[in-house]
């Protein structure tokens, strides 16, 4: 899929998030180097620290579905934020699949930030 592709269906997955306490709902899509798409929103808990951030639970469907588990991007997308770049725990879990691009809206329609650009000088599986 396209940028603006992976966005609008970022866009789309914002929509399903479950943000009762925050109301800031998020939604993320990740492409893998062989093309396959998986999909996330924010799922908040009552007891707040149980809240899952989009693309955490992409990941998590990503883990689940995918046998290749290489990340070539992850879109992010809100209605409440634009950018809505990735918080530092998901840029962390998004690395740990070796993601190489990061897709936010903007004023101009998309913007693409390099993942080492985001995340420098990480830690990451190779280094165990
Ligand atoms: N959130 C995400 O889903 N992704 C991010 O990268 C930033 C924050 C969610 C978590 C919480 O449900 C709400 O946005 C407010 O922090």
């Amino acid at each position: 899929m396209e940028p603006r592709e992976l966005l609008e269906a970022a866009r789309s997955a914002s929509r399903s998030a479950y943000a009762p306490y925050s109301n800031f709902h998020v939604g993320a899509v990740i492409q893998l180097e062989n093309g396959a798409v998986y999909v996330g929103c924010n799922i908040e808990n009552a007891s707040y620290g149980l809240s899952m951030c989009a693309e955490r639970n992409a990941v998590a469907a990503m883990v689940t579905g995918a046998e290749e588990r290489k990340i070539q991007s992850v879109a992010v997308a809100s209605p409440d934020a634009a950018p809505c770049m990735p918080c530092g725990a998901c840029r962390q879990v998004l690395r740990e699949f070796g993601c190489k691009e990061v897709l936010v809206e903007d004023e101009s329609g998309s913007r693409s930030f390099g993942f080492d650009e985001i995340l420098p000088h990480s830690f990451g599986p190779e280094t165990l």
